[in-house]
């Protein structure tokens, strides 16, 4: 028995099985690589899906939150804190918005999101009180709190935990314009999207999609969300993925992840001043949204993703990647997707599903997850090299086409 048996056999025993991790047990962490308990060496290809975009424990950020470690770390928003003002300010110069309001895990930035929305269809277009319509996509994923599992299309996401309430969200089909615009009524406030569907299966829409819906969006005066959680800062080859197309300004640009390259969590979500300011005191609350060691962070992390380059990296390194990954002759391959350095390996039905070809890869050095039954995500940190990469394709090529 190895020492990460009796790791996992602790975790089974005391720890929800709401997960179906691979059986690794990592202990230590450096750039793109993680050792486990029993030493073993791994490259991450996975970057704790789009959280370490600059990498396991970057120095920067540590260093950062060191030094905020001993100087303050939680006042809560009862206070002010020295550096909330600067965090927000660089947010909102990196985003080019307005304003920002502090969150922690995504889908507490997601709910945030929506209650902005709502507010805004009862304040601004005056949409009957509890009455207000948001359409979301199928194959979307927003997070796990019981009114964002309520629009998945996931039956497992969401048919045991209801009730919902009815008619609140509208599920229509991803990339299809003309979905969105038939869904529109009066009482239509917001329509959520995903700019690449990540746990959907690294699901690009057609060139023109999102400038489609924000027309359409426009035209019915409905506010447009971005989820840029997963596909932002970096990720696909561009600071956030909606900026692959030109003319598209959303409403409101909900983020996360690597916004602290994954030292803990901080979202936030970012709009014009005239919306934002929509929510006043006693809205909206979070102990330890904005909390000044998350300010640190944040700071440290953006920093690095603009200093380091990451946005650039991730373009050029993914288009090599790809062409790259693009080459493989496996019977098993349907499809290969991806922008930047966020990719999906769609496995034929009759291969059998994505799980054992991640296992292999991982027996093989190479840490990745499937997403779904069958497509292989590969989000490597965005500060991965060439050299790192054509290790990695030698063993992708090794599991797929050997
Ligand atoms: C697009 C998107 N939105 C929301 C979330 C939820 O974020 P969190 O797990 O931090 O709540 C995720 C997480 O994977 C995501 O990918």
């Amino acid at each position: 028995m190895v020492k990460s048996d009796l790791y996992i056999q602790k975790i089974e025993k005391y720890v929800a099985h709401n997960y179906h991790p691979l059986p690794i047990v990592i202990s230590r962490a450096k750039g793109c690589f993680v050792w486990d308990v029993d030493g073993n060496k791994y490259l991450d290809m996975l970057a704790s899906y789009s959280a370490l975009n600059q990498g396991h424990c970057n120095r920067k950020v540590i260093k950062a939150a060191k030094k905020q470690l001993d100087k303050l770390t939680l006042t809560s928003r009862a206070f002010h804190n020295d550096l909330l003002g600067e965090f927000a300010e660089k947010l909102c110069k990196v985003s080019g918005f307005d304003m920002i309001l502090p969150m922690n895990s995504g889908a507490e930035a997601v709910e945030t999101a929506l209650k902005l929305a709502r507010k805004w269809g009862y304040d601004v277009k005056k949409v009957p009180l509890n009455t207000a319509e948001i359409i979301v996509c199928e194959g979307n994923f927003h997070g796990r709190t019981t009114t964002i599992v309520g629009f998945s299309s996931e039956k497992q996401y969401k048919q045991k935990f209801g009730p919902y309430a009815e008619n609140a969200f509208k599920l229509i089909p991803y990339n299809n314009p003309q979905a969105l615009e038939n869904a529109i009524t009066e009482n239509t406030v917001a329509f959520l999207v995903e700019p690449i569907q990540g746990e959907g299966g690294i699901i690009i829409p057609d060139s023109g999609y999102l400038k489609a819906v924000y027309d359409i969006c426009k035209k019915h005066n409905v506010l447009l969300l971005l989820d840029e959680i997963q596909t932002g800062f970096g990720r696909t080859g561009k600071l956030f993925a909606y900026q692959h197309e030109e003319g598209v300004n959303p409403d409101i640009l909900i983020m996360g992840k690597a916004l602290s390259a994954g030292i803990m969590p901080i979202s936030a979500i970012a709009a014009r001043k005239e919306l934002m300011l929509l929510f006043i005191p006693g809205d909206h609350g979070s102990t330890f949204g904005g909390n000044p060691l998350a300010c640190a962070v944040g700071l440290a992390a953006l920093d690095v993703i603009v200093k380091e380059k990451l946005v650039q990296k991730s373009k050029t390194l993914g288009e090599y990647f790809l062409k790259k990954l693009r080459t493989l002759q496996s019977r098993h391959i349907k499809k290969i997707r991806g922008k930047g350095l966020f990719i999906g390996i769609e496995i034929k039905t009759n291969s059998g599903k994505a799980r054992p070809f991640c296992e292999r890869l991982m027996k093989e050095g190479l840490l990745c997850k499937e997403t779904h039954d069958q497509v292989i995500r590969l989000a490597p940190p965005l500060i991965i090299t060439k050299k790192e990469l054509d290790w990695a394709f030698e063993r992708i090529k090794k599991v797929l086409c050997e």
